[in-house]
């Protein structure tokens, strides 16, 4: 095994329980999705840029991929309460079957914010697909899809970042404390 990096506390999840568990999500909305035409992929900006593309690759119905990009952070590992919408898709998605494919729900501010933004644009459906899930109180958003829950540390590795660092490790790892507190 090559040496972690300096600032990661040990690894969470690794690369093979990642890609396994992609597959079976794959699996799932296929199963769910199987008689419903076209499907809209949602990958949301930065994070789940590589969980968007692993799971795109891993499914059988037919779908498009889009991006939105979403802002609730700085470059710190403290959430700033408010959500700014960065980047919007390039297409419309009225009267289409719409997944949201999320890395990580915190707090949920950003999910609920997702969800209202575009239920507003009246798709056929709206389900959301998050990898992994953090927080057991966050706010009441339906997550559909969810991948792994996480101990409430900051993580990093397979899109998710600290600052813009560590997001192509391969697995899930946690940051030392003294990194982002
Ligand atoms: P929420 O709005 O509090 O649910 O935060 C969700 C967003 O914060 C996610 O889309 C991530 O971009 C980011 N985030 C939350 N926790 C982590 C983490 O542990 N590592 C990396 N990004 C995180
Ligand atoms: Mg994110």
């Amino acid at each position: 095994m090559t040496d972690l990096h300096p600032d990661i506390e040990r690894i969470l999840i690794s690369e093979d329980d990642i890609q396994r568990r992609v597959a079976e999500i794959a699996a799932e909305i296929d199963r769910d999705y199987k008689d419903a035409g076209q499907v809209v992929l949602v990958g949301i900006l930065k994070g789940a840029f590589i969980f968007t593309a692993d799971l795109s690759r891993k499914l059988s119905v037919p779908h498009s991929v889009d991006f939105m990009s979403i802002s609730s952070y700085g470059d710190t590992a403290e959430s700033a309460g408010a959500v700014r919408l960065i980047l919007d898709l390039r297409k419309p998605i009225t009267d289409r079957h719409v997944i949201v494919v999320e890395d990580i729900v915190d707090t949920g501010h950003t999910m609920n914010y997702l969800h209202q933004t575009l239920m507003g644009r009246n798709p056929a459906s709206l389900k959301i697909c998050s990898l992994f899930k953090k927080n057991r109180d966050s706010l009441d958003v339906p997550l559909d899809y969810v991948g792994f829950d996480l101990p409430d540390v900051w993580v990093v590795g397979y899109g998710l970042d600290y600052a813009d660092t560590h997001r192509t490790l391969p697995y899930i790892a946690e940051l030392k404390k003294e990194v982002y507190s």
